[in-house]
């Protein structure tokens, strides 16, 4: 069966290398899994105020999460944690209180940097946020890459046979255990 995932990239850089390798996932993804962008540039800083009268681009925002089975991140590194772009579309999602979009949603998380721990940190952090978001996330396979110069192309090809089959294998895994989350908790339409 055919599965929805909506990504978040988390930079919003003109030339992310997350955003190269959120491109080469969307060609490695098995046949089975539709992936589509929830974009995050637009959405103003989060405030409590917004919560009994949500701007249409936070709920654009929260309907595309809605449209979608599960959830992949990638994301980079920023000061050994996640950056702050991302958290705030996280936050959007969560609100208005009682109505957390993450719910029951699974997730995975994803992330390069041209350090050698790969974002290992902000995925390390990301995790908690989304535990207590109360989304089911992909323990294993971890993906933490360091980018080289090359090793993806502008149009998200993969340079490297051995990163091109370990990131193949990543999508492989998720969407099994999509598969698995969803037998259990089905979503609720
Ligand atoms: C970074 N970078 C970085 N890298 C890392 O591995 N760990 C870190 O903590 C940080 N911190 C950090 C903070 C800020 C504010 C910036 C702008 C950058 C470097 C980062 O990995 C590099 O710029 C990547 O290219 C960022 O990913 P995108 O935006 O190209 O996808």
């Amino acid at each position: 069966s055919q599965y929805k995932v909506g990504y978040f990239v988390g930079s919003l850089s003109s030339t992310s290398i997350n955003r190269l390798l959120a491109k080469a996932l969307v060609g490695l993804a098995p046949e089975s899994l539709e992936l589509v962008e929830i974009p995050i540039r637009d959405l103003p800083l989060y405030s409590q105020d917004y919560d009994d009268d949500f701007p249409p681009v936070a709920r654009a925002f929260k309907e595309a999460i809605a449209e979608v089975d599960a959830i992949l991140f990638v994301t980079p590194e920023y000061n050994r944690s996640i950056p702050g772009g991302l958290k705030n579309a996280i936050d959007w999602a969560t609100r208005p209180w009682g109505r957390n979009s993450f719910t029951r949603k699974p997730s995975a998380i994803i992330g390069t940097s041209p350090g050698a721990i790969g974002t290992a940190l902000a995925q390390a952090q990301l995790r908690n946020v989304m535990c207590f978001c109360n989304s089911p996330l992909l323990n294993t396979v971890e993906a933490y890459i360091q980018f080289q110069p090359g090793l993806i192309t502008e149009t998200g090809e993969v340079t490297d046979e051995k990163t091109r089959q370990f990131l193949r294998n990543y999508m492989n895994e998720f969407h099994t255990f999509i598969v698995r989350v969803l037998t259990v908790l089905p979503r609720e339409k």
